[in-house]
C-alpha cells in the first residue's frame, strides 16, 4: 500500500465505526484490556464481506478479514483450527461452483458474465461445535454471520440468506452453553431476521458492522477494543417477521410484470408506525457504549422554517460517544391520509466525553411538512396541529412542541403526472389515536396568510428560441469552452448522424462490446462518450465508471510497449471480483507492461447513510474524486438512491434508506463532495421506482402519483434542487406502463420543468437491448428514439443499432431534429461543466 492508499484507507477506517449499529449490548462491549482471547466462529470470520456484487463491487487486491484484523489489533484467536477447516470447506465449494459455471456456459452459450452473475457464492456450513463440560469465562465467543447480494438477483426469505441456517443456529446454541459471553456480529448488506436473538438465551451482544469496504475487518477490531465507538443508526426498519413488511406478500412473485405498490406512501417506518406493528429494531435506532440525555433549549417556528435548539449531554462516566438527535412530525388528520410520523431533520453530535454537552440545531422548512394531494395536483399543508417529536430513534421520541396552522395552504402547484393507468388499491391505516400529550407542549401558531404564494413551475415560457444562434458560422467545442459560442450554436452545425453519434455511447464505435475496442481510455470503466466528433468538432470524450462502493476499475492490465495501446481480454474488462477464475487469466503478451489502478473500497451506501453524518459522506466523496482524478475518470455512476421498499431487494446495500429525506441528504452531500472539485461529476441513479432486481428490464411499477412524489422521487428531487448533480441515470423498469428512459413526464415535465435539472440524463446500461447478447434477460426495451424524444440525452453503453434507430426515426419524422438537438446540447453543456 502506498502512502496515499493508506491515508484513504485510514480515513475510511476512521469513519466506518460511525456506520456500525450496536443492536444489543449487556455491557460486554467494548472488550476490556483483560479480555483479549477470542473464540472466533462463523462464515464471516474468514470470508468477511467488504461489500456486495455486480456493478456495486470494487476490485481490490486484498481484503483484510476479521481474523487478520483482530490479530493485528492484539487479540488472540483461540479457534484457529475451526477457522482453517472452514477455509478448506469454502475452497472445495468454490472449486465446484466454478466447474459448474464452466459447464453451464458451455451448455447454454450464454456470456460468461451472465453465468457468473446468476451463480453467486454458496454459504457453506462450518464444522459442528463440541460441547464443553464447563463454561469458558476467560474467552469471548464471537460469531460472525455474513451474507452477500448484488445486481441481477434479489435476496430470498430463506435460511442462508434472510434467515439463519440450521447450522448457524446450532452453533449459537452451542456457544451459549460453552461460553459466558457470546457476541453476534452481522457482516451483511442489509436486514436479517433477528428472531434468533430473542429465542436463544444467553447471547450478550449483537453488532451490525455492515460492509465497510477496506475497513470491513478493522472496524470490528476498533469497536471491540474501544478505539472507536459505534454511533450508527439504522436507516431501515428491521421487522420481527419478514411478513410484517407491506410488500412481502408479492415481492418475490414475478409471474407477471406488474408490481402493484399497494402500500402507497406507507413504506418502512411510515407503515410500521401507522399500522401499529412493533419492529425488532426501529428506523433510526442504534445504541452506544454510553448514554445521552437531551433538553430543548429553544424553538423558533414561522411560515418559513422551524428551528429546534437542543443541548445533548453524554451522561455516562466511562466512554465517549456520538448521538444522533432526530426530529419527526405527525401531521394533523385532514382530507389526506397521513403517516403517523415522518422524519424532518437530524443532527449528529461531535464525539462527546463523559459529562460533556453540545448544543445542536435542527432546522427544517415548514413547507416540507406538506403532503401531495392528487386531486388538486398540489402540495398542501393542512390546517391543524403538527406535533414535533424529538428523540434518538423513531420509536424513542417525545413530543416537544406543536405547530398550529390556522387554514390549509397550498405550498406548491404542480400538474398531475405519471398517474397509474391500471386500477391500484392502496392500503389505508386504521384511524389512529393522536397521542395524548403527557406534558403540555408549547404551541406555535403559524398563519396561512403569511405563506409565500405557491410557485407554479408550469408557466408558459415567454422566451422563444432564437433562431439566430443557428445561423452562426462554424464554431467548435473549443469556442464553446472559451465562452465564444453556446452549446446550441455548436449543435446547430452538427448533422443528424453526428448528433446521433454524440447521444449514443462509445460502444457504438467498435463492435458492440461493453467498451468499443477503439475507445478504451480507462480499462474497467463502465463506458465512454463518443470520440468520433473530436477531430472535426473538438468534442471531448468523458469516461464514466461505477460506484457506489468506490471507483470500480480493473486492478491490473497490460499495455503494449510499442504504442501504449491497451491489451483487451476477450471477455472485456469486467472488474468483477472473482470473475477471472471463470474467464481464465489473461495470457501475457510479449513486449507489454502491467499498469495498476488501485482504488479504495468505501463502505456500502446503506452503511454510509447509517453514519447519519453528512461530513463523513463528503469526506468519502473526496476520496473517490481524488481517485477519479488519478485515473482519468470524469463521471462516477453513483450515488444510488433508490428506496428500500422491501429488505429482499438485491441492491439495497447500494442504496441509502427507506426514508427519502435521509436518502436525499446523503446523495446531496456525496454529490457536493465529488463535485467540489471542478472536472468531476456524479450520476444519481436509478431514476425511479426501481425496487427489485429480478425481472428488472420488464418489471412495471404500478404506483400512485402521491407515493411517487412523496417517497420514490423525493430523494432525487432533493439532490437535484440542492446539489446540482451532473447526471441522472434512468432505471430499467417501467413506471405506470412506460419505460423510465422513454418517460417524457418523468424526464421532461418533472425532472426538468418542475425541478429545474440542468444536468444530462443517461440510460442504464443496455436498456435499449441493442448489443446485449442472449442470456441477459429482458423481453421489452426502451426505444432509442423515444429516449431522445423523452429527454434521455445519452444511451449507454451504446451500440451502432441505437444510432441507426435514431436516424431512421428522424427520417420517418417520428423523431424531430429539435429533440435530438436538445439532447446533444444538454450533453455538450455538461461536458463543459467537466472542464473538458
Ligand atoms: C447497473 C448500473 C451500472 C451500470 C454500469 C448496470 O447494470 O444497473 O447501476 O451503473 O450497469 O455498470
Amino acid at each position: 500500500m502506498d502512502l496515499r492508499e493508506k491515508s484513504f484507507a485510514d480515513t475510511v477506517r476512521d469513519i466506518a465505526a460511525e456506520g456500525v449499529v450496536l443492536l444489543e449490548n449487556n455491557g460486554v462491549l467494548p472488550l476490556t484490556e483483560d479480555r483479549k482471547r477470542i473464540a472466533l466462529y462463523g462464515a464471516g470470520a474468514v470470508l468477511t464481506r467488504k461489500g456486495g456484487t455486480g456493478s456495486g463491487d470494487v476490485s481490490v487486491e486484498h481484503v483484510t478479514n476479521i481474523v487478520e484484523a483482530l490479530e493485528e489489533a492484539g487479540f488472540e484467536i483461540t479457534t484457529k483450527s475451526w477457522l482453517s477447516d472452514y477455509e478448506e470447506r469454502i475452497e472445495k465449494s468454490e472449486t465446484e461452483r466454478f466447474d459448474r459455471m464452466k459447464a453451464e456456459a458451455a451448455a447454454t452459450g450464454d456470456p460468461l458474465m451472465s453465468v457468473f452473475l446468476r451463480n453467486p457464492q454458496i454459504l457453506v456450513d462450518g464444522a459442528e461445535l463440541p460441547r464443553f463440560a464447563e463454561k469458558i469465562d476467560d474467552e469471548t465467543a464471537v460469531y460472525i454471520i455474513s451474507r452477500i447480494s448484488g445486481e441481477c438477483a434479489d435476496r430470498e426469505a430463506l435460511p442462508g440468506d434472510y434467515f439463519l441456517t440450521e447450522r448457524e443456529k446450532e452453533h449459537l446454541k452451542a456457544l451459549v452453553e460453552n461460553y459466558e459471553d457470546v457476541v453476534v456480529v452481522l457482516n451483511t448488506g442489509g436486514v436479517l431476521d433477528t428472531g434468533f436473538y430473542r429465542e436463544i438465551e444467553g447471547l450478550s451482544a449483537m453488532i451490525f458492522i455492515s460492509q465497510a469496504g477496506v475497513a470491513c475487518g478493522t472496524v470490528l477490531a476498533d469497536v471491540f477494543s474501544g478505539r472507536a465507538v459505534p454511533s450508527g443508526k439504522l436507516t431501515s426498519t428491521w421487522a420481527r417477521n419478514y411478513s410484517d413488511y407491506p410488500a412481502s406478500g408479492s415481492f418475490r412473485d414475478n409471474t407477471g410484470n406488474d408490481k402493484f405498490y399497494e402500500e402507497g406512501i406507507y413504506v418502512g417506518y411510515r407503515y410500521f408506525d401507522s399500522f401499529g406493528i412493533e419492529p425488532a429494531y426501529a428506523f433510526g435506532y442504534g445504541k452506544s457504549y454510553t448514554d445521552f440525555s437531551w433538553e430543548v433549549c429553544g424553538i423558533k417556528a414561522d411560515e418559513e422554517e422551524i428551528r429546534l435548539i437542543v443541548d445533548v449531554t453524554n451522561t455516562g462516566s466511562l466512554y465517549c460517544g456520538k448521538e444522533v438527535l432526530q426530529v419527526y412530525t405527525s401531521s394533523p388528520a385532514g382530507s389526506l391520509d397521513k403517516p403517523w410520523q415522518e422524519l424532518r431533520g437530524f443532527e449528529k453530535t461531535e464525539l462527546l466525553a463523559p459529562g460533556e454537552t453540545q448544543r445542536v440545531t435542527i432546522v427544517w422548512e415548514t413547507r416540507s411538512m406538506a403532503s401531495y394531494c392528487e386531486e388538486k395536483a398540489a402540495y398542501i399543508l393542512e390546517a391543524g396541529q403538527y406535533l414535533v417529536r424529538l428523540g434518538n430513534s423513531s420509536r424513542n421520541t417525545e413530543a416537544v412542541a406543536a405547530i398550529e396552522l390556522d387554514e390549509t395552504v397550498v405550498t406548491e402547484r404542480l400538474r398531475n403526472r405519471l398517474a397509474p393507468c391500471q386500477a391500484l388499491k392502496e392500503c389505508r391505516p386504521r384511524e389512529y389515536e393522536r397521542e395524548t400529550m403527557e406534558k403540555a407542549v408549547p404551541v406555535y401558531k403559524i398563519y396561512a396568510g403569511n405563506f409565500k404564494p405557491a410557485a407554479e413551475p408550469y408557466q408558459e415560457s415567454t422566451k422563444t428560441a432564437s433562431d439566430k444562434s443557428y445561423e452562426k458560422d462554424c464554431c467548435t467545442y473549443e469556442d464553446v469552452k472559451a465562452g465564444a459560442a453556446s452549446p446550441k450554436t455548436l449543435v446547430s452545425q452538427l448533422s443528424a448522424e453526428e448528433m446521433a453519434a454524440l447521444c449514443v455511447g462509445a460502444g457504438a464505435i467498435g463492435n458492440g462490446a461493453v467498451i468499443g475496442s477503439a475507445a478504451i481510455k480507462v480499462p474497467g470503466a463502465a463506458g465512454e462518450t463518443t470520440s468520433a466528433l473530436y477531430e472535426k468538432w473538438k468534442i471531448p470524450t468523458a469516461v464514466l465508471a461505477d460506484g457506489p462502493a468506490g471507483l470500480r476499475l480493473i486492478l491490473r492490465y497490460q499495455v503494449r510497449n510499442a504504442d501504449n495501446s491497451v491489451v483487451v481480454p476477450p471477455t472485456g474488462f469486467l472488474a468483477l471480483t472473482g470473475f477471472e477464475r471463470l474467464s481464465g487469466k489473461q495470457p501475457e503478451e510479449e513486449n507489454c507492461r502491467y499498469v495498476e489502478q488501485k482504488t479504495t473500497a468505501i463502505p456500502i451506501g446503506s452503511m454510509m447513510a447509517q453514519t447519519w453524518n453528512p461530513q463523513a459522506i463528503r469526506q468519502v466523496g473526496q476520496i473517490v474524486s481524488a481517485e477519479m482524478n488519478q485515473y482519468g475518470v470524469h463521471i462516477w455512476l453513483a450515488p444510488a438512491i433508490n428506496i428500500h421498499r422491501d429488505p429482499l431487494c438485491g441492491r439495497n446495500f447500494e442504496y441509502y434508506s427507506e426514508d427519502p429525506l435521509l436518502a436525499g441528504i446523503c446523495a446531496a452531500t456525496m454529490t457536493r463532495g465529488i463535485q467540489s472539485v471542478p472536472g468531476f461529476g456524479v450520476t444519481v441513479k436509478h431514476f425511479a421506482a426501481n425496487s427489485q432486481e429480478e425481472n428488472r428490464f420488464d418489471q412495471n411499477s404500478v404506483v400512485s402519483e402521491r407515493a411517487l412524489r412523496e417517497i420514490y422521487l423525493k430523494g432525487f428531487e432533493k439532490v437535484v434542487k440542492e446539489a446540482d448533480p451532473l447526471m441522472l441515470m434512468t432505471s430499467y423498469n417501467l413506471i405506470n406502463g412506460v419505460h423510465a428512459a422513454n418517460n417524457r413526464e418523468l424526464l421532461k415535465d418533472i425532472l426538468r420543468t418542475e425541478w429545474g435539472f440542468r444536468g444530462a440524463v443517461v440510460t442504464d446500461w443496455g436498456t435499449t437491448r441493442n448489443g446485449m447478447r442472449a442470456g441477459f434477460g429482458g423481453k421489452t426495451r426502451s426505444l432509442p428514439e423515444k429516449c431522445i424524444s423523452s429527454g434521455n440525452d445519452l444511451i449507454m453503453p451504446g451500440d451502432v443499432r441505437d444510432r441507426e434507430e435514431i436516424l431512421s426515426a428522424i427520417e420517418s419524422g417520428e423523431l424531430s431534429m429539435e429533440d435530438l438537438r436538445t439532447c446533444a446540447a444538454n450533453l455538450i453543456r455538461n461536458l463543459q461543466r467537466l472542464c473538458l
